[in-house]
Order: C-alpha cells, then sequence, then structure tokens
C-alpha cells in the first residue's frame, strides 16, 4: 500500500527538511520552505530487488571491449553551438540550457530545430502556444520540413508523441512547465522538476535520443530548482547577457563529453541569433580622432582570444563622496587598481568619480585586464589619448608591478591579427618566447611606472 508522506523543500536549493524552516540551512535564503507530497510506494528491499529474476539487468562489460563511435555526433547546424557542446550533440545526452528570462532560450532552441534539416525535431513547449511559437519562427524564417511543434504541459503525453514520432532530437521549453501524475507537488516545484528530469533522462537514456531542457535561472543566476538538476544532465549551458544590449553568450558550465572552456557568442537581431564568429571586430568601435579613457585589453573568453574596449570616465566629485561604478567588472577589483595607482605612482584619484564600462555589455573577470583599466583610467585622468593602434595584456599586482597572465602567446596572435601595431605585456610573461614569429611589436615591462612612463611619456 502506498503511503502519502511530505517533505518540506527549499525552492532555492533543493534541500529538504521534515518540518518547515524560516531559513534554509543550506543556502541561507528566507521563506523558501514549501511543503511537497512525495509518494512513497512501499519498495522492494535491496535483498528482493537481486533477487528477482525476471528484472533485465546490464552485465559489467570489460571496458577495452566497450564498443566507442565518437563520430555519432548530431550537428545542429551551428558552429558556435556545435562548439559549446564540444564538438555537436551526443545521442542520448541530456542538456540543460539556463538563463534569465527573456534572454533568447527559446530563440535559440527553436533556432537550432529549424536549422537541422535533416534532423527530425520535436519542439515541446509549456510556455507558448503554437500560434506564438509559429510567430517566432516566421521571424527566424521557417524553412524547415523536420520540425515539428508541440503545446503540452504534461509529460506523459508529451513521452507518449515522442515514442509514436520517434525524433531525433527533443527539446522541452521549459522543465519548469512540465507536470507528470506521479507526484502531487505543483507545477514547477523542485519534485516536479526532479520527477520530470529524471523520466526524461531514462528516455534520452532508453532511446538514445537527445533531450534539450530549458531551465528558468532563480534571481542569484543559479537555475531555477535544485542542484540535483545539474548533477542528473549530462551538459549545462547557460545564455548570458544584458538583455538591453545585443550580444548573448552561451557558456558551459558542465559537460561529460567536451571541455568546459568553449563558448559561443551570438548577436540577437530582429531575425533572430546570428552567430558572431569574430567577436573582437564588434566588440572594439571604430574611433575617430582622439578619445582619453578608451584602452583596449586583450582577454580570454573560455579557449577564445578576445580584443575588449574597456572605457573610462574620471571626473572631479561634485558631492562627498566620490563614486566608483562599473558594468561588466568587479568594482573591487576596481578599487584595489585605484589603490594602486594612488599610492604607487601618486595619481590623486581620490576626489575623482570614476566610471568603468566593458563595451558590448560583456562581463569579464580577467585579471588581464588591468593593465588597460589602469592604462585607461590614467588616460581619462589625465586627458591623454591612447593610440587606437596600441593594446595591453597583463595583470597590476598591489606592489605595481606588472605580472604574467596565462596564454600570453595566443592573446599576442590575436591583438596582431587584428591589426594592433603595440602590445604591453609583463616581462615574465616573454622569457622564452620568439617574439619575432609575431607580426605586432611586443613591449615588455615588470613595473607599472616604467610602463605608464613610456606610454604616456
Ligand atoms: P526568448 O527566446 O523568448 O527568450 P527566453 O526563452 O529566454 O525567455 O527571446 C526573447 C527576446 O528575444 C524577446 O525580447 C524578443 C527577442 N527576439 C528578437 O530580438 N529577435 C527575434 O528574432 C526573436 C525571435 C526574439
Ligand atoms: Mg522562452
Amino acid at each position: 500500500m502506498a503511503k502519502t508522506k511530505t517533505t518540506f523543500y527549499c525552492q532555492n536549493c533543493g534541500a529538504n527538511s521534515p518540518k518547515w524552516l524560516g531559513k534554509c540551512p543550506a543556502c541561507g535564503e528566507w521563506n523558501t520552505y514549501v511543503e511537497e507530497v512525495v509518494s512513497k510506494s512501499s519498495s522492494a528491499s535491496e535483498k528482493e530487488v537481486w533477487q528477482d529474476e525476471s528484472r533485465k539487468r546490464n552485465k559489467p562489460t570489460k571496458i577495452q571491449e566497450l564498443q566507442f563511435d565518437n563520430h555519432r555526433r548530431i550537428e545542429t547546424g551551428s558552429g558556435e553551438l556545435d562548439r559549446t557542446l564540444g564538438g555537436g550533440i551526443v545521442p542520448g545526452s541530456l542538456v540543460l540550457i539556463g538563463g534569465e528570462p527573456g534572454i533568447g532560450k527559446s530563440t535559440l532552441l527553436l533556432q537550432m530545430a529549424i536549422q537541422m534539416k535533416t534532423v527530425k525535431t520535436l519542439y515541446a513547449s509549456g510556455e507558448e502556444s503554437l500560434e506564438q511559437i509559429r510567430m517566432r519562427a516566421e521571424r527566424i524564417g521557417i524553412d524547415a520540413e523536420n520540425c515539428y511543434l508541440l503545446a503540452e504541459t504534461a509529460l506523459s503525453d508529451i513521452l507518449t508523441h515522442a515514442a509514436q514520432l520517434k525524433p531525433d532530437v527533443l527539446i522541452i521549453d521549459s522543465i519548469q512547465t512540465l507536470y507528470t501524475d506521479n507526484i502531487e507537488a505543483s507545477v514547477g516545484s523542485i519534485s516536479q522538476v526532479r520527477e520530470c528530469t529524471g523520466k526524461l533522462m531514462k528516455y534520452a537514456k532508453q532511446t538514445n535520443v537527445p533531450v534539450f531542457l530549458i531551465g528558468h535561472v532563480n534571481k542569484d543566476g543559479a537555475i531555477a530548482g535544485p542542484k540535483v538538476l545539474e548533477h542528473m544532465v549530462d551538459t549545462v549551458l547557460q545564455f548570458e547577457g544584458d538583455r538591453h544590449l545585443s550580444y548573448r553568450i552561451l557558456r558551459t558550465s558542465k559537460n561529460r563529453f567536451g571541455s568546459t572552456s568553449e563558448l559561443g557568442i551570438y548577436e540577437m537581431r530582429e531575425s533572430g541569433l546570428r552567430e558572431v564568429t569574430n567577436p573582437s571586430e564588434v566588440l572594439i568601435s571604430p574611433r575617430e580622432g582622439f578619445l582619453s579613457g578608451v584602452a583596449i585589453g586583450a582577454t580570454l573568453e573560455g579557449n577564445r582570444p578576445l580584443l575588449i574596449e574597456v572605457q573610462s570616465l574620471v571626473s572631479p566629485a561634485t558631492y562627498g563622496n566620490p563614486q566608483r561604478s562599473t558594468t561588466g567588472f568587479d568594482v573591487k577589483r576596481l578599487n584595489m587598481l585605484l589603490a594602486v595607482l594612488e599610492k604607487r605612482l601618486g595619481i590623486r584619484l581620490s576626489a575623482q568619480d570614476i566610471f568603468l564600462n566593458m563595451a558590448g555589455g560583456i562581463k569579464v573577470n580577467d585579471p588581464a585586464l588591468d593593465l588597460s583599466i589602469c592604462a585607461g583610467i590614467y588616460s581619462s585622468f589625465d586627458d591623454i589619448a591612447i593610440p587606437s593602434s596600441i593594446c595591453f595584456s597583463a595583470e597590476v599586482g598591489l606592489g605595481g608591478e606588472i605580472r604574467a597572465v596565462n596564454r600570453i602567446e595566443s592573446r599576442i596572435t590575436e591583438a596582431a591579427r587584428l591589426g594592433f601595431s603595440q602590445i604591453y605585456v609583463s616581462t615574465h610573461n616573454i622569457k622564452g618566447v620568439d617574439l619575432s614569429k609575431f607580426d605586432i611589436e611586443v613591449k615588455a615591462f615588470s613595473k607599472l611606472a616604467d610602463a605608464f612612463a613610456d606610454l604616456f611619456n
């Protein structure tokens, strides 16, 4: 006889407790515990399960005898997405795509479904009606013979249709709108999300059909629902960007079938998402005349070298407390760099408002941008423009020293490829590096003061 049991789940992190709690001991959020029904069928004990002869079991196999075919990945028709997935979709994998509302998750996957011409796709949406999806598809351009749409929130119905249609790829938009009758918890609750994901995982593994899940994120940016969701799936992709700006970054935060340092860059257009294959060119705006406060830094996004424009504005503070404000960069790190400039170089910034902006709405936390930030701030402070043919790639230490950064050669190569004529790096970075192979002048310094003396003479 099935016994009904209820448990309280934290809606933020998925921790559970037999009684209600005001503050979650696991994630520290207040008032997130909700009672959910967990039907527990009287399960057979461990002993009975393994003694049951009728059960079909997997057999232990020697590792050398396993058949493994790495070439069976399904191509998505989008180079950026393929790369982010580690070289295409792995059959039978479960991929979770998270991101804020309105960032373009539905667009990304619908576009993928439409682009895969030879692959039969089923796009099941619990968020939008078929007309709404169709309207979206009109904007992207519908030219797909093998893309099926389904507006449904009952997981059992979706799986029934999938069993009949036999798609090559199944897309679920979104996992939080699905429900299964097996448990009584409400739609979108932790237990429902977990149960549905579990079933979809089973479906993926048994039929070898890859399943994409769209997941909402909570206010901390984590995928809403329990962490267990991230443990269950094979791959977790994060779709990020500023909703008001057009650039989007697709980042891998977990991948059982590839590297997590890959990423894809997209631009949201009227007609859907466009792949940005050469991000540096769009992140650096063409400059006319001399403009102080702008410095170009060579950073890395995942494995990709990227040159971005760092804009700073230093102006005398009119009110008591000077402002320090950043977009796309950690304000604490900015404060540290300002302290270094003040203490080690004697630049009086304490009575100045300072604004720092990473152009293009990109968020970076690469210390290799330190030097470009310091240079940009001094350039704005003294109103001396930095020539647009110069870029920077080095970390600045607390002692005012210029420190080495990782993968300097790919940064220098990218700067050279984009036509910069000089790059400022750390002396410690270029030991043993043959500089003659780069088509750019590499200027190496070990002290910020020396680099500034050279740059601003
Ligand atoms: P959507 O994919 O619905 O976001 P999500 O599923 O992550 O909530 O995309 C929402 C935004 O994208 C919406 O504000 C409109 C914009 N958009 C375009 O700019 N161009 C397009 O072609 C499409 C389809 C959407
Ligand atoms: Mg959506």
